[in-house]
């Protein structure tokens, strides 16, 4: 296939990017989180809300409600058998290359510079590691349609937008251990066969920018990056790009297009970016967490990886805590914790007032009422009651907050963040969003208005954003059926 470099010379591009512009500093975050802890700051939530365009999130969903600048220090736990992913974050970090390989890091990379491509594809399938940016699909499987699409180029992308409002794990393994992901992702090249990779790094985590250019820089220097990997002969060179702002720029078309400086709008499918993905060659689009594991696996083995976890969920998982739990931070667990375990030892309850429910895994999933934290954190028994694991971001919401509240917030960030490629997004989350107000300030809406338009969305929307706002309201009305009385 011919190389099609698409959309660099267009002189329209440029405005298409959002934000561009915008200095962060001093700016509050109208994130979730900040929204469950708004009256604990209520200035500084008016703030958040009054910024335009607003800001979500800062990734300090542990010290809500946040500003750009106003970080407090985290705490960092692992409650796994062996931590894989906060080994080095609890011994103090390793933003150096000689800090990293003093704890153990490059093993890895050695061990893949000797091994054939298939024999990493099939110790990453064996592992059983799942996708860690949301839909959880099998991370073997994709690097292997990636090898055998049929094309002289391909790339690896690592998706580092962390969109989800409540999640914070990828910003602390960008900034704490960020040759860890370089090592996954050349890793990931080396596999798939591709010599060039593009780390994409949401605009408002401007530390993890500054650590991550620097490590990359040092990487280039001591060889691990540039036409011949630590002198193997195999090519692999890494780019930093800078997120656009959207939260459907982390979709991952969206994301393609927006390293090609096209509008950041979802593409339809067919065809998969397996096939067809940048500049119309295969592409390999991993989350920050999932590449983080696959050193671990290359040096442990799959099947100590794999012996952690739970029936399909295999592993380990990290958890974003909120700032409304006593202990709020940085949690890695197995998969199969219950979710009161996570809520009552790991958060320690509440600090203040009595708990509504826990948003798991993003504005996209559900809200878990407190009846149902029995249910295991894996993704069968998540998705049996309509939730799921999404990025791993847990915010739990007191009941200070109604769950009309939480509705109305959740459709006016569906509203605000829109690509406005299809309808039933595009026009049918500002009703909703609307609609849903109009509850929150006590009047009566039409239920059969709002179910069809939910339908709408579930049934029609190109993408998991309109899809994932349905299930969000399905989970609603599911768990707390008189939301709307
Ligand atoms: C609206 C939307 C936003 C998304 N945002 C992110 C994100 O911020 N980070 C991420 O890794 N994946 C995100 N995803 C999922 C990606 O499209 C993609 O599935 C993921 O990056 C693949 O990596 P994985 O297989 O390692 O999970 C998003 C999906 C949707 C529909
Ligand atoms: S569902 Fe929403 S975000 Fe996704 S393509 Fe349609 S308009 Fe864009």
């Amino acid at each position: 296939m011919k190389d099609s470099v698409r959309g660099l010379s267009n002189p329209a591009a440029e405005s298409a990017y959002h934000l561009r512009q915008v200095s962060l500093h001093g700016r509050a975050c109208a994130g979730l989180a900040c929204f469950a802890a708004r009256n604990d700051a209520p200035q500084r939530w008016l703030q958040a809300h009054g910024n335009t365009p607003p800001l979500v999130c800062l990734g300090q969903c542990y010290s809500a409600p946040a500003a750009s600048g106003d970080d407090q220090p985290l705490h960092i736990e692992c409650r796994a058998r062996q931590p894989v992913l906060l080994s080095h974050l609890l011994r103090g970090g390793a933003r150096s290359l000689q800090r990293y390989t003093e704890l153990g890091g490059g093993q890895a990379l050695q061990i893949a510079l000797t091994s054939v491509p298939a024999a990493l594809i099939a110790q990453i399938e064996a592992s059983g590691l799942r996708g860690r940016g949301g839909a959880g699909f099998p991370t073997g499987r994709k690097w292997r349609a990636v090898a055998a699409a049929d094309s002289a180029h391909r790339y690896v992308v690592a998706n580092a937008d962390e969109g989800d409002a409540g999640s914070f794990s990828d910003r602390f393994l960008l900034e704490d251990d960020p040759f860890r992901l370089i090592e996954g992702m050349i890793i990931a090249g080396l596999a798939v066969g591709a010599s060039q990779g593009y780390l994409y790094l949401r605009k408002e985590y401007p530390d993890a920018r500054a650590i991550v250019s620097r490590a990359l820089a040092e990487a280039r220097s001591a060889g691990w990056l540039g036409p011949s990997v630590l002198g193997s002969g195999r090519r692999f060179e890494l780019s930093l790009v800078e997120g656009q702002g959207s939260y459907v720029c982390g979709e991952e078309t969206a994301l393609l297009n927006s390293i090609e400086q096209r509008r950041p709008e979802v593409r339809p499918r067919p065809p998969q970016i397996t096939e067809f993905g940048l500049y119309g060659r295969p592409t390999l689009v991993n989350n920050v967490e999932t590449l983080c594991a696959v050193p671990w696996i290359i040096t442990h083995g799959p099947a100590a990886y794999a012996a952690m976890g739970d029936a399909d969920s295999r592993g380990t998982k990290l958890l974003s805590l909120n700032s409304l739990f006593r202990h709020p931070g940085l949690y890695e667990i197995e998969f199969g914790m219950p979710l009161r375990t996570v809520v009552d030892t790991l958060g320690g309850g509440l600090r203040r007032g009595n708990l509504l429910g826990v948003m798991v895994g993003g504005p996209l999933a559900g809200l878990v009422p407190p009846d149902l934290l029995d249910t295991p954190f894996e993704h069968t028994a998540l998705e049996s009651i309509g939730c799921s694991v999404g990025h791993g971001g847990i915010i739990a919401f007191s009941d200070d907050t109604r769950v009309a509240e939480i509705v109305a917030e959740v459709f006016r960030f569906g509203a605000g963040e829109s690509c406005g490629k299809c309808t039933p997004c595009h026009l049918g989350s500002p009703e909703l969003a609307r609609l849903a107000r109009e509850v929150v300030e006590g009047g009566q809406i039409n239920r059969q208005r709002w179910q069809a338009l939910i339908a709408a969305l579930q049934y029609t929307s190109l993408c998991g954003f309109g899809r994932g706002l349905a299930e969000f309201a399905l989970a609603i009305e599911r768990h707390y059926p008189h939301w709307l009385d």
